[in-house]
């Protein structure tokens, strides 16, 4: 089985390897678009060319499917590929809103995205839909993935964003951009044992072996 992964930067590179990991089977082929990283800060139009433009490699590789390993290009742009492309199979990966506000013992999660994600009307139809009677917290990671590109992940102010998340009771804190898993123990760490920190990488693993049906799983997983 072939699987495309997509994201802007090595967001999604971080997704490839575990799921690599995950199915060893499977060929995996990533691609980014390094010129144009981040995406987070971008208008629409632009997140939809951009990511058009990039996938292009994996449509010509007829991949069994296609993740876009990107929260801000899944949150505005999977519908148009869903529309345009119908032959192929896409995974998108959005912030876990509904795992997290399932979660939450104090009604207050946080959800850690990029601007572009969060003005998605896709993210508010999910803040809608599954954590209307919890609060949500989003607080500004504006810098975050153009520093993890740049490998200036030390300079992320991750104690100042999530030490008044924690002072507001938040519980469960949602990284909402692929990027963001490159530095997920750091942000336990500063977060503490009693806080959950949810990303997507095992729901995405289950979500392929579901949708590629011709492979039986038990060849995917050995
Ligand atoms: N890794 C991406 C995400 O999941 C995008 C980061 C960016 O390009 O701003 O949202």
């Amino acid at each position: 089985m072939k699987i495309g992964v997509f994201d802007s930067g090595i967001g999604g590179k971080a997704v490839a390897e575990e799921l690599r990991r995950l199915l060893p089977h499977a060929e995996i082929l990533f691609v980014s678009d390094h010129g144009h990283v981040p995406y987070g800060g971008r208008p629409r139009y632009e997140i939809i060319q951009l990511t058009k433009a990039a996938i292009q490699p994996l449509l010509a590789a007829a991949c069994d499917v296609i993740v876009i390993a990107c929260n801000t290009a899944t949150t505005n742009v999977i519908q148009v590929l869903r529309a345009e492309y119908r032959q192929q199979k896409f995974i998108g990966l959005e912030p876990m809103v509904k795992p997290a506000a399932a979660e939450t013992k104090t009604g207050k999660i946080a959800v850690l995205a990029t601007p572009a994600t969060l003005q998605s009307p896709r993210y508010q139809q999910l803040k809608d839909e599954w954590a209307h009677y919890v609060t949500v917290f989003e607080p500004d990671c504006s810098i975050w993935a153009g520093l993890i590109e740049n490998g200036r992940s030390d300079e992320i102010p991750i104690k100042e964003t999530v030490a008044p998340l924690l002072a507001n009771g938040v519980d469960v804190i949602v990284l909402g951009c692929t990027h963001y898993h490159w530095i997920k123990e750091l942000v336990q760490k500063v977060a503490g044992p009693s806080v959950t920190i949810l990303e997507p990488t095992n729901a995405i693993r289950n979500r392929i072996v579901d949708i590629t049906t011709d492979y039986p799983s038990a060849a995917l997983l050995q």
